[in-house]
């Protein structure tokens, strides 16, 4: 298992538009991409910065996990994720270090890549997550 890039950096928000026209206004940077992620309750913006990205969540609820955090912890780091080639091999490698995955099997997020959350007690307190992005 060897993560080929940093995919993102994902920031939790109160308010999505609020946030983009903030970095659009202070790092130039703006959204290349823009989803609502039904399944994992969050609207998401994808901001470009080199080869990786920034993401935006912001929940659809109070009640969904990023509404949960920003309630507990407000507006901040949310979680990270690594790119990897093969997420099953990814999760089989875990499993065999005995980590507590979130997700056992890899389901579909954002932009149709292939994701799966790593708990974050298994590394200094991150939420990690693993993602094998969409060919082209
Ligand atoms: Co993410």
């Amino acid at each position: 298992m060897k993560p080929y890039n940093l995919d993102h950096v994902a920031i939790a928000v109160h308010d999505l538009d609020a946030a983009l026209a903030e970095y659009e206004r202070l790092y130039g940077v703006t959204a290349l991409h823009r989803e609502r992620v039904e399944e994992q309750g969050v609207e998401e913006a994808m901001v470009a910065v080199g080869g990786s990205f920034i993401q935006l969540l912001q929940p659809l609820s109070p009640e969904t996990p990023v509404g949960r955090f920003l309630d507990q912890r407000g507006e901040g780091l949310h979680h990270i994720a690594l790119a990897v080639d093969d997420i099953e091999a990814a999760l089989e490698h875990l499993r065999a270090e005995g980590a507590r995955l979130i997700d056992e099997q890899p389901r579909i997020g954002g932009r149709g890549a292939r994701i799966a959350f790593v708990h974050p007690k298994e590394t200094t307190g991150t939420l990690i997550e693993l993602v094998e992005p969409p060919l082209g």
